[in-house]
């Protein structure tokens, strides 16, 4: 017996009475939907609500995207982390504009031409914006489809991918696929949670094989993580006459083309090491001191980072391209990652006081 059209319609019930209200669901604007969808890559919905909305407010459209500063792009994603999602939209805008008049493609195959888009984002907004059959799968769905199914492959395996895209793709109900998606990316965030799953109130308990079992909380399996590295960095805040040093980072690679201070791996006392990593980084002779202006903590995707940010004077000044000094009080014009967003924040009062 195949219960599977009566799983779809049961899920598709019950995302019509719970659905999340959200700012760019039901809103009709694609560009809307590929804005929200780029940003929920790798950050919460709760957390990314406030930021689509400053974003639709400057870049209303794709044109006003295509045509905006990268530095005024990259300072609207501040926070979000991951900016390479954000010169992605900022190069695809510019695609769009010249080679589709403007435009998104409706087409999941034209759509994952784009720079920053794969193929969940691809089928998400192809069904979403434009009622196209496309299935999609991300953390969530796996999820929902890993418990439903009571898959036993490790996520992110090549075998676990194609089981998991085969079943999304064969259950997927005809002329619904956007609700149908958004219904198990909702049942995932809310009721199908990763810890302590709440069965109880699941529309589709009745079809769970996990459930059945009482192994829900087991799947999906994950791989073992890896140990995670945690480096200690200093950094020279160095300040003359209420402007501070920055140095912008290469365009490739972590936070790339965002500002920083100045700073380096350091291993033992981090302010006797700072001297010597700053020169050696950026050629710039320091007197480093040890006035402590802050100590930060970040953990990145796959390491964490310690760092200590000290007050230093210049002992030789530079003229570097890639270094900047910057009037404390204009920090905020400058896109940072959020260490050093941290360490700009403890400078603002230093310039009140000025
Ligand atoms: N995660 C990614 N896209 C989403 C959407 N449209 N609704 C809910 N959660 C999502």
């Amino acid at each position: 017996m195949n219960k599977m059209p009566e799983l779809a319609s049961k899920l598709l019930a019950w995302y019509h009475q719970n659905k999340r209200i959200l700012p760019w669901r039901d809103s009709g604007n694609p560009y809307a939907v590929w804005v929200s969808e780029i940003m929920l890559q790798q950050t919460r919905v709760d957390t990314v609500i406030a930021y689509f909305e400053r974003w639709m407010e400057k870049f209303p459209t794709i044109e006003k995207l295509a045509d905006a500063d990268e530095q005024d792009v990259l300072n609207l994603w501040e926070g979000l982390g991951y900016y390479s999602r954000a010169r992605n939209l900022h190069k695809a805008a510019k695609i769009i504009a010249k080679e589709y008049r403007g435009e998104l493609p409706e087409s999941a195959q034209e759509l994952i031409k784009l720079p920053g888009i794969g193929r969940y984002t691809a089928a998400a907004i192809s069904s979403m914006a434009f009622g196209h059959d496309a299935a999609a799968l991300d953390g969530n769905i796996r999820r929902v489809y890993a418990r439903i199914f009571n898959i036993d492959a490790v996520v992110g395996t090549k075998e676990a991918e194609t089981i998991f895209w085969d079943l999304v793709e064969d259950h997927l109900p005809e002329g619904e696929a956007g609700d149908y998606n958004q219904a198990l990316m909702d049942l995932g965030a809310t009721i199908c949670t990763p810890r302590s799953p709440k069965c109880e109130e699941c529309p589709v308990q009745e079809f769970c094989k996990s459930y059945m079992l009482g192994i829900q909380e087991m799947r999906p399996v994950r791989k073992k993580k890896k140990k995670v590295h945690h480096h200690i960095h200093a950094a020279a805040v160095i300040v003359e006459d209420g402007k501070v040093l920055l140095a912008q980072r290469p365009q490739k690679g972590l936070l790339g083309g965002m500002w920083e201070f100045l700073n380096g791996r350091v291993s033992g006392d981090p302010a006797g090491g700072l001297a010597d990593a700053i020169w050696e980084g950026y050629q710039v002779k320091i007197h480093a001191g040890n006035n402590l202006l802050t100590k930060v903590d970040h953990a990145y995707t796959h390491f964490k980072i310690t760092e200590y940010a000290y007050v230093c004077t210049m002992l030789e000044s530079s003229n570097k391209e890639n270094l900047h000094w910057v009037a404390i009080e204009n920090l905020d014009d400058y896109p940072m990652g959020k260490v050093d967003r941290e360490i700009a924040k403890r400078l603002q009062p230093l310039s009140m006081k000025n």
